[in-house]
């Protein structure tokens, strides 16, 4: 199959590579690019443990085919630290709440707050559900990710 050239911009660093038009957004990133903290679950869009961010909104990396991501910004769990390898506020938050068991559902579930806490600092409660209704955890039962995340809120406003 015919090669095709992509450049995209992950984590802040703008990557540029040729391959095979038919490969999902979550193998480049993981195989070609080494962001590994981009989980596969179900490989069909129905667990979002592959969500990334792409252009500020959260996709199932395993439903994006690599071209569709030409041109695009994205942030994966490992785009989300500091510029000194700080926590950023969810992270700490999750820690906090004790919302991470297993953890493989975890930067993805992150990444889908990252995007409210974004367009939203101060979310209900019911929101943050919304937010959160396509990231599957069989874990924790949730209530710790919501307590996360309304913890992580809190941390966000008194830093600005
Ligand atoms: S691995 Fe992509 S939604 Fe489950
Ligand atoms: S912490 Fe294990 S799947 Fe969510």
């Amino acid at each position: 199959m015919k090669k095709i050239r992509v450049s995209l911009r992950v984590n802040g660093r703008i990557f540029t590579l040729e391959t095979d038009p038919n490969r999902r957004l979550i193998d480049v990133l993981r195989e070609d690019l080494n962001f590994t903290g981009v989980k596969e679950g179900c490989g069909i869009g129905e667990c979002g443990a592959c969500t990334v961010l792409m252009n500020g909104k959260p996709v199932n990396s395993c439903l994006v085919l690599i071209g569709q991501a030409e041109g695009s910004e994205v942030v994966t769990i490992e785009g989300l630290k500091g510029k000194n390898g700080e926590l950023h506020p969810l992270q700490e938050a999750f820690i906090e709440a004790g919302a991470v068991q297993c953890g493989y559902c975890i930067p993805g579930m992150i990444l889908s707050a990252e995007a409210l806490l974004q367009n939203n600092p101060h979310p209900t409660e019911d929101l943050i559900k919304e937010a959160i209704s396509g990231n599957l955890c069989r874990c924790t039962g949730y209530r710790q990710i919501i307590d996360a995340v309304k913890i992580a809120s809190k941390k966000i406003a008194r830093k600005e």
